[in-house]
């Protein structure tokens, strides 16, 4: 299985090459595939911005690498370059706020560079950080899709239509993804007959990422308006709904793309189970639930405009992108350390006390 999934790598939205960070422009796929080179820190933290790379464990490998590259800067322009280098730690923290994986890599980053001896070349040991740092997510990603796959044939082991929200794929992590990661491996195990992708508006990680990852993987994709959730769920049979998550507090809370939510509920509603596919590095055991965590607000001109086209009538706008869903409305959170179902903050400790499986 795990050659089989490797072979399904195909996408990657960054590449650590020449000593600089190239990333996918994910704001024009699938019509045009435009690489940007990033040679600073700052240029990092504006792509993370500006949503060129985007999805939890993506963001917080660039800014691994981003730190490499302000590193670079810092030293070259010598002095105290290490407390000079805090200032790019905080511009890159500061990028996105929601998605935990971009501090935790960061603080790794950091830890890496306080344990530098005296006869190591800080430059090199702090970029084989970043590159492990990736390599893991990577390692990650094959040990939940194997998980997650045996949970599905544990309650049906004949094909079944499966649903997803957003993009949690190989565009937003360092390997072919987290849910999208469960949807391949039970696709090659012979358990789907149809995954359903919602747009996810306003930023249509669904309709232009999503769709685009597994209709090029051939598994069979169908793409919904987002409100047409709960009538697919009573009219065509789903039987999992599978996301990711840019976070997890410590009750087993779990934030996410905006919409989440209201899909967990729905599926409660209609008897269909809700997985929540994630590394360890987007469980956040310091925050105690998901009401203490601050959700992202973007620009009102993403749901005032489509495409650059202004279309809606000129009002107030309120666009959170994240939201937060209660752990009680999850079946199933998998790890690479582990599954566990019903998460409630004892079990969400005794997973994260676990060796990771890989
Ligand atoms: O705003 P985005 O596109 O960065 O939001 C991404 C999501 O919400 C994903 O579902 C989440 O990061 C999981 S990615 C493996």
């Amino acid at each position: 299985m795990r050659e089989q999934l490797l072979a399904a790598e195909k996408i990657a939205p960054l590449e650590w090459r020449d000593a600089a960070l190239y990333v996918l422009d994910q704001r024009v796929l699938p019509h045009s595939q435009v690489w940007v080179c990033c040679d600073s820190a700052a240029a990092v933290a504006e792509a993370i911005r500006q949503m060129l790379v985007r999805g939890a464990p993506a963001i917080g490998i660039c800014a691994a690498y981003g730190f490499v590259l302000a590193a670079r800067a810092r030293l070259a322009a010598g002095g105290d370059w290490q407390s000079a280098l805090q200032e790019d730690y905080q511009l890159l923290a500061a990028s996105r706020p929601t998605a935990v994986n971009l501090r935790w890599a960061l603080n790794l980053m950091q830890e890496r560079l306080q344990r530098v001896r005296a006869d190591e070349d800080p430059l090199a040991a702090l970029e084989s950080e970043a590159l492990g740092i990736h390599q893991s997510d990577r390692e990650a990603n094959l040990v939940m899709a194997q998980l997650g796959a045996e949970l599905i044939r544990k309650h049906q082991g004949s094909a079944q239509n499966l649903m997803t929200h957003c993009n949690a794929g190989a565009l937003a992590t360092g390997g072919f993804g987290t849910a999208l990661g469960v949807l391949r491996a039970a696709h090659l195990e012979g358990l789907v007959e149809r995954v359903y992708v919602d747009e996810t508006r306003p930023w249509l990680q669904g309709s232009r990422l999503t769709a685009w990852e597994l209709s090029e993987d051939g598994i069979p994709v169908t793409l919904i308006a987002d409100s047409a959730a709960a009538h697919l769920m009573k009219e065509r049979g789903v039987s999992w709904v599978i996301v990711g998550a840019d976070r997890i507090t410590a009750n087993g809370d779990v934030v996410n793309k905006i919409g989440t939510y209201q899909l967990a509920i729905n599926a409660m509603h209609h008897g269909v189970r809700f997985m929540v596919v994630a590394p360890s590095s987007t469980i956040d055991m310091a925050t105690e639930t998901g009401d203490d965590v601050e959700l992202e607000e973007r620009s009102a001109s993403e749901l005032l405009e489509v495409a650059g086209q202004r279309v809606a009538a000129q009002v107030s706008v309120y666009n959170p992108v994240f939201d937060v869903t209660p752990a009680d409305l999850v079946d199933a959170i998998v790890t690479e350390k582990g599954v566990i179902e019903r998460p409630d903050a004892d079990k969400m400790t005794k997973l994260m006390s676990r060796r990771r499986l890989h």
